[in-house]
């Protein structure tokens, strides 16, 4: 018969995990390894992994830097898309890009294999910057100045797709840029297409 019952209410004698049970130890030491390994892949996915880049983030008022994205477009501006501005900044520019619901202002107009600095925020809500049909997608929030050196690599007439959502107008939010090749025309080689992004500006 038996006459003692565990219930859980009391305390087990002794030390109950001593020794510890060698499945035991075998499951710990296989955690404790698997958890250096993700460690070590943060680091590693920041040099190697072709992930976004950190940038330069500073702090900037969204009206303020509206402001210098509208200087911006009254410097550049080359023509315009039913009312909207074209802008082509020189090689090496600062270029200013402004998210807003729901808008990527203004059109940037860029020129193939040459460096610009882009910088990108947004005035009013965290939109998703998205430039189709790359592999790229930043969080574009109000307040930062997300600065990053770009190359387009690839002529063509790119989409940028808003992919945070940030309103009823969200899908809406689509903005565009063009690469124009070395002679300035507007030709396509969409299928070999590449952004060169990263570094420190
Ligand atoms: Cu902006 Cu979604």
């Amino acid at each position: 018969m038996l006459t003692k019952v565990h219930t859980g209410l009391e305390p087990v004698a002794g030390t109950w995990w001593h020794p510890a049970h060698k499945a035991e130890k075998v499951w710990v030491g296989i955690a404790f390894a698997w958890c250096l390994v993700l460690f070590a892949m943060m680091p590693l996915w920041h040099w190697k992994g072709g992930q976004n880049p950190s940038g330069i983030r500073t702090r900037v008022d969204p009206r303020a830097f509206y402001a210098r994205t509208t200087e911006f477009v009254k410097q550049y501006k080359v023509g315009d898309d039913k009312g909207f501005p074209i802008v082509q900044p020189p090689a090496g520019a600062d270029v200013y890009l402004t998210a807003m619901t729901y808008q990527w202002y203004p059109i940037l107009q860029l020129q193939r294999n040459v460096t610009y600095r882009l910088h990108l925020s947004a005035l009013d809500f965290n939109h998703g910057f998205s430039l189709y049909p790359l592999n790229v997608n930043f969080q574009i929030i109000p307040g930062y100045d997300y600065a990053l050196e770009v190359t387009p690599t690839a002529a063509g007439d790119f989409r940028i797709i808003c992919n945070e959502f940030c309103g009823i107008g969200h899908h809406t939010m689509v903005g565009r840029v063009i690469v124009l090749d070395e002679s300035g025309n507007k030709v396509s080689d969409r299928n070999d297409v590449t952004l060169r992004v990263g570094g420190t500006p």
